[in-house]
């Protein structure tokens, strides 16, 4: 990752105004949350424990983006996820978004988003295939022809922008990349699952599935979307 390259494409403000990379590092997450200086980006070339959501783990091969952006806690984490998978969507010019946090190409995983909690701030946890190997459970791609660093401070440079608006404002741009909108959808959350069309997005994140019951929004958990990662 070349930071030079990185300040060269950089438009923002405050957003990546302090970079910490690493080549190696455990988690740029586990990093991030230990710093209070808004606006820092942590990078690194690859994690030895790179973590995901749900308690999951991030495969972070060597060429991967891996970054972590500290912002103030203006929103909430899961809303906060969703601005930063519009940030991807738009830097990416392509793709769609599996509710809530996902960027997929072709029915396939190209980026995950982990945002997490500090007493003080959200850390936005970004990680994207590109020019690595992935070998996960899911389906996952990698994508080729991209500058890295150039990707990087476009994220940043939408992210900003992006955060300076309520999520209200966005609500509709994100339901038109959402692959789950107008989908059959399983929702497997409190231990129950529920089967049901997604129709959209609440004000404050939650994906609303209209089920043979009526309406349920959900805010947490797994939503597999027919025809996307395998789902039949
Ligand atoms: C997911 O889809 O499960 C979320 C994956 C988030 C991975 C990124 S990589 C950079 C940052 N550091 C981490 O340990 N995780 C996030």
């Amino acid at each position: 990752m070349s930071l030079k390259s990185i300040n060269r494409h950089l438009k923002t403000q405050f957003l990546g105004r302090e970079i910490l990379h690493f080549k190696e590092c455990d988690s740029t997450n586990r990093i991030a949350k230990e710093l209070t200086n808004h606006g820092t980006l942590v990078i690194a070339d690859r994690q030895t424990a790179g973590r995901g959501r749900l308690g999951r783990q991030w495969e972070s091969n060597k060429g991967g983006i891996y970054m972590s952006v500290i912002l103030p806690a203006k929103n909430t984490p899961a809303v906060i996820t969703l601005v930063c998978a519009i940030a991807v969507r738009r830097a990416l010019g392509k793709g769609e978004i599996k509710w809530p946090n996902d960027i997929v190409i072709d029915g396939k995983k190209v980026c995950g988003i982990l945002c997490e909690r500090t007493e003080n701030s959200i850390v936005c946890g970004i990680g994207i295939n590109i020019n690595n190997k992935v070998s996960k459970d899911i389906p996952a791609v990698s994508i080729t022809g991209v500058n890295p660093s150039r990707l990087v401070a476009e994220v940043l440079n939408e992210l900003e922008s992006l955060t300076e608006c309520e999520f209200e404002s966005l609500r509709e741009e994100y339901e038109s990349y959402c692959i789950n909108i107008n989908r059959p959808v399983e929702a497997i959350f409190e231990n129950r699952s529920v089967k049901g069309i997604a129709t959209g997005i609440t004000a404050t994140g939650e994906l609303k599935i209209n089920t043979p019951d009526g309406e349920i929004t959900v805010n947490a958990g797994e939503v597999s979307v027919r025809g996307v990662y395998g789902y039949v």
